[in-house]
């Protein structure tokens, strides 16, 4: 990898044993690619590719089979407070306000902040998701949507240099996961943390992305495309799909979800085994507004029928 990334990923691979004497499963292999400092990058591929185990490696949860991750050209070993999580199911602490449940976080993460700061500190995260009045009210007390946003309040507040959202929006519904893509991209623009998330949803990675790597179906998958979102910031759910260029990205991704995904996975099928041909290769570059990818082919099919496929 030639770019001085941030962080790194190098020849990243996960295999689990086989069942008695049947061979090892693959889930990926040969995973290449970088986030640079301040980027926020995406990550889509077909359920159980295996984007948790990459972000969950990312976060030192979890281990690799092969290969390595720097961050700042440091090998990420074990989990730490620069890199701060958002799981799809909120993970707060039931017995916590609001409130605590980010100064937690915060006191830990600086512990020599004086109580006044931390509490400065986690107020004005509450507010950038409109949270200010619900701080002293606990978790139960909070709807889905709110109890997310306190989650994602938390973790930018910790300030982590790296934020790794596994699909934070995943159970909620249109219109609050709508909102509170939003306050992500104010809380993002307001703090430039370097932010790795994985979504299902297409037209979410458009608004939200710098760049959405691509993954291709498992088993041995792997990171096949880097697609450029060139799409100016500030960008707004409902001017973003009046760009000239908002359908030439979401065609290239629907696509790859629909027909690229399968056709370059690296498994072969042949009678009874399973085998690899993948090469140890850097993902395509592709930039679909600049060059000026065809608009006419509109007929890829809508997200569910992705998704589902
Ligand atoms: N302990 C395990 N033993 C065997 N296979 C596993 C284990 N944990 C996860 N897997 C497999 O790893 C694959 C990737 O999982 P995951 O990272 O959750 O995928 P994704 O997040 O892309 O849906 C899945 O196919 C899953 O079945
Ligand atoms: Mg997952």
């Amino acid at each position: 990898m030639n770019k001085n990334y941030y962080v790194k990923v190098e020849n990243l691979a996960k295999r689990f044993p086989g069942e008695s004497k049947g061979k090892d499963l693959t889930v990926f292999e040969n995973c290449n690619f970088g986030i640079e400092k301040g980027e926020f990058v995406c990550i889509i591929g077909h359920s159980g590719c295996g984007k948790s185990t990459i972000l969950n490696i990312l976060a030192g949860l979890d281990q690799a089979t092969d290969g390595y991750i720097f961050m700042n050209d440091k090998e990420v070993s074990g989990p730490s407070l620069e890199r701060g999580v958002v799981f799809q199911n909120y993970s707060l602490l039931p017995w916590l306000t609001t409130l605590k449940n980010v100064t937690f976080g915060v006191r830990a993460r600086f512990p020599q902040w004086s109580k006044e700061r931390v509490i400065e500190h986690s107020m004005k995260f509450l507010e950038l998701v409109g949270l200010k009045d619900s701080a002293h009210r606990k978790p139960s007390e909070l709807s889905g949507g709110m109890r997310q946003r306190v989650s994602i309040a938390r973790a930018f507040a910790t300030q982590p240099n790296l934020l790794l959202l596994d699909e934070p929006f995943g159970a909620l519904d249109a219109l609050t996961r709508g909102m509170i893509q939003e306050e992500l991209i104010k809380i993002w623009e307001e703090t430039k943390q370097t932010v790795f998330m994985i979504t299902h949803d297409v037209d979410e990675a458009i608004l939200l992305a710098d760049r959405v790597l691509l993954m291709t179906n498992g088993p041995y998958a792997r990171v096949a495309e880097s697609v450029t979102v060139s799409i100016p910031r500030p960008r707004e759910r409902s001017s973003v799909i009046h760009h000239p260029g908002f359908y030439q990205i979401r065609n290239h991704l629907v696509d790859f979800l629909v027909s690229r995904s399968k056709e370059l996975s690296g498994a072969i099928q042949s009678d009874s085994n399973i085998q690899s041909f993948t090469p140890s290769i850097a993902p395509k570059e592709v930039d679909p507004i600049a060059e000026g990818m065809d608009v006419q082919s509109q007929e890829v099919g809508t997200q569910e029928q992705v998704i589902s496929a």
